[in-house]
């Protein structure tokens, strides 16, 4: 059996891959990558990988024997690093979003185009078990057409934007909120199976950290309003520094019903027409597939890591299209993009460009 050679660099949210990946029959980790030699050390040794496999230096690992990197760097980091790969004749799979800018985008578009090498964005949250069973109940018809549909993603993250007793920040202070929108936009449009062409975005501005009011992570929220290339219409919320629990909450209209899992307690629902007076059944909002073998929920998301690495390694198997491509994960990234243009400019109507 062939198996495949994996290089992983960056060592925070690269280790719950690796786990996974470790895990998988059809993988040797053979090489990882950070430039903090501390972390590298410790990951290297918990998995038990030799001296030589390991680098601090990205373009020595890139001459390492692999097949595969996983790119799971900061966010500024991943188009450079994911060109470079694919240019070095290795598949990827980079973590969300693409990058920061649309010429990134663009940039890493052209590198697949010219590399013909397979891209996938690693969006976990389509691979949550109540989204993969939600998938199945649109693909039946049992909602019938998605005309509107809403997200919201509410992670209070200050710890990770800034050192408070030392005034140190760290990458994410510079990410405005909306800019992480693959989360919420990644399974709202798999399952609407539609692309965003215009969007506009509005914020509050800085009134709940009036002195990092230069940092746009610290916007108290965004939220940005689109419309689909069918004609529908999305919403989705963002924010990173609230005085509220942590959540992921996605809502979707269709004509003949609606589903929604709970945002922060309880269960999700699915609504139908047909009853009357509709009444919603519970359904789960459960991230872990109970059917999945112990080792899937190893990534850190119920059992999302596991299926998403089955779906990215099927698609290099049978050379087909990785279900998240660059295009798609371009689609997912512009809009946020887009959307913190617009409110800056007073949350005036925009286009979105979709790349080709
Ligand atoms: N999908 C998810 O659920 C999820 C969750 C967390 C993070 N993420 C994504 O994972 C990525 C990393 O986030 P994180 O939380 O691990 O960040 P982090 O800051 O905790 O860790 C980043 C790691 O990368 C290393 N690094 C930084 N620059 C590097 C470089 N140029 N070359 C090699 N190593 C480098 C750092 O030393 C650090 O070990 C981001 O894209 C983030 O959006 C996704």
């Amino acid at each position: 059996m062939k198996k495949w050679k994996v290089g992983i660099v960056g060592l925070s949210r690269g280790r719950g891959f690796l786990n996974v990946f470790s895990a998988h029959p059809e993988v040797e980790v053979t090489a990882l990558c950070d430039i903090d030699a501390n972390k590298l050390t410790e990951v290297g040794d918990a998995f038990q990988l030799a001296d030589p496999a390991r680098f601090t230096r990205f373009d020595d690992f890139l001459n390492a024997d692999t097949d595969i990197v996983l790119v799971a760097t900061p966010i500024p980091c991943h188009a450079e690093q994911s060109i470079k790969s694919l240019e070095a004749g290795k598949h990827v799979l980079c973590e969300q979003t693409v990058a920061y800018t649309i010429e990134e985008c663009q940039q890493v578009v052209e590198a697949v185009r010219r590399t013909r090498k397979k891209y996938m964005m690693a969006e976990n949250y389509c691979y949550f078990h109540y989204i993969r069973q939600w998938k199945k109940v649109v693909e039946s018809g049992k909602i019938g057409q998605i005309y509107y549909a809403e997200g919201e993603y509410i992670h209070n993250i200050l710890p990770l934007l800034v050192e408070e007793k030392t005034g140190q920040f760290y990458w994410r202070h510079e990410r405005p909120p909306i800019w992480y929108c693959a989360h919420t936009l990644g399974p709202l449009l798999m399952l609407m199976n539609d692309r965003i062409v215009r969007g506009c975005g509005v914020t509050s501005g800085f009134k709940s950290f009036p002195q990092y009011k230069d940092h746009p992570g610290f916007l108290d929220f965004e939220l940005g309003l689109f419309q689909t290339e069918k004609g529908s219409f999305v919403r989705i919320h963002r924010s990173q520094v609230p005085a509220s629990p942590h959540f992921v909450w996605y809502s979707l209209y269709g004509t003949m019903g609606h589903l929604e899992n709970r945002r922060v307690r309880g269960e999700g629902f699915i609504y139908l027409r047909d009853q009357s007076p509709p009444e919603g059944e519970p359904f789960t909002s459960d991230t872990v597939d109970p059917n999945a073998p112990p080792e899937a929920r190893k990534g850190g998301h119920g059992t999302s890591e596991y299926y998403l690495i089955r779906d990215f390694l099927n698609s290099l198997e049978h050379d087909t299209t990785p279900p998240i491509d660059v295009i798609r994960a371009t689609e997912w990234t512009i809009p946020g993009i887009v959307a913190h243009q617009s409110a800056l400019e007073g949350g005036r109507w925009l286009e979105v460009p979709l790349l080709e």
